[in-house]
């Protein structure tokens, strides 16, 4: 009876925006947690408490990623980012007050340097300026302008090239399978650090990277138990990594997505690399359950805006351990040409 009236209620519904709207308002309560999360990010965005916490501000990294796009860009107009350049030193200014020595600091500094030699002086430009020069003046050593900045925009060129020809990468993306049956080997800190520094390398929106990964080896059984993907295999995972995903970096829910995104594309380079340092995973899906989240939650500390994207198991592969065929669809499945 309650199916029948749900198919009914979601048929009806499914119809128009408002009735998704009341669906989901008065039958359902399935996007609650993470419109929660959402909030809780907006309501942490860009706060002293966030940024103290990760000694990173998620605005002062969007800002200053696009200040070095204009600054990148062919044909650059004489003056841009008029509309946020007071608001980015502000938020520089308060970065550096706080003493962050970071490597996001050193961005940002070489960035604003190599902007305000670029582009001409007028307000409100100007202002932003005046203020960044009071800010150089209350940094170390009354800090001067970089003149060989390494962090500024540079040729596609200066970077070496990969010699990894298609074959190669075509047979590391064939060795990443999803493993579940891994020897009784414990995985380094130094693989674990490795695998994180090239999933930091995967692109993100704005570059904000706005996620982290709790890596679980004592506790990997017991977190791995939370999702409900690992019946039968879940005792002998030497390590798991929680994939978690943190609103706190953005001010409007339009990049609400952004978390998701970012996270995989990272996950998915990290997952690539495994293979290279003998390591398998296999990644787990993390479904919307209440009963789960509050369980792994126990378990690990994850702030309120912060969401679980998905577990990744990994470990040594167990070689005669079995892995599923699982078929893979053809190019010309899912290709096809806006241009014909
Ligand atoms: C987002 C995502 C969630 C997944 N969740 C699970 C899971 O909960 N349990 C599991 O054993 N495998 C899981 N997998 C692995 C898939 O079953 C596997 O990627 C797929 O069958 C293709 O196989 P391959 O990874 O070996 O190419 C997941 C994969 C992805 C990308």
């Amino acid at each position: 009876m309650f199916k029948t009236v749900d198919r009914f209620l979601i048929r009806w519904c499914s119809r128009s925006l408002i009735g998704s709207r009341l669906y989901y308002t008065f039958f359902s309560n399935a996007f609650a947690a993470q419109q929660q999360a959402v909030l809780k990010g907006r309501a942490t965005f860009n706060t002293p408490e966030t940024i103290g916490r990760l000694h990173s501000s998620a605005n002062l990294r969007r800002n200053i990623h696009r200040l070095e796009k204009g600054l990148a860009m062919k044909g650059r107009r004489e003056v841009f980012a008029a509309s946020y350049i007071q608001q980015t030193v502000r938020e520089y200014k308060e970065y550096a007050a706080a003493g962050f020595e970071t490597a996001e600091r050193l961005w940002a500094q070489e960035v604003l340097d190599t902007y305000f030699e670029a582009v001409s002086h007028s307000d409100p430009v100007a202002q932003a300026f005046a203020l960044y020069r009071t800010v150089l003046r209350t940094e170390a050593g009354h800090r001067t302008f970089s003149f060989n900045p390494q962090c500024a925009p540079y040729a596609f060129e200066v970077i070496r090239d990969a010699e990894v020809s298609f074959e190669d990468f075509q047979q590391l993306c064939e060795k990443r399978r999803s493993v579940r049956w891994f020897l009784p080997r414990s995985v380094p800190d130094e693989a674990v650090q490795k695998l994180v520094s090239t999933a930091l390398l995967a692109p993100s929106a704005c570059n904000r990277q706005p996620f982290r990964f709790i890596c679980a080896r004592e506790r990997a059984a017991a977190v791995a138990a939370c999702a409900a993907g690992t019946t039968g295999y879940v005792h002998q995972l030497p390590a798991v990594l929680v994939v978690a995903g943190d609103y706190a970096n953005y001010g409007h829910e339009r990049d609400k997505n952004l978390i998701y995104i970012d996270a995989s594309l990272a996950a998915m380079q990290l997952m690539l690399a495994a293979p290279t340092l003998g390591l398998a995973s296999c990644p787990i899906n993390w479904a919307e359950d209440p009963a789960a989240e509050s369980r792994i939650r126990k378990l690990i500390d994850l702030k309120d805006s912060e969401r679980i994207i998905m577990l990744i198991a990994l470990g040594y592969p167990e070689p005669g351990g079995m892995i599923p065929y699982s078929q893979k669809k053809q190019a010309a499945q899912v290709l096809t040409y806006a241009d014909d």
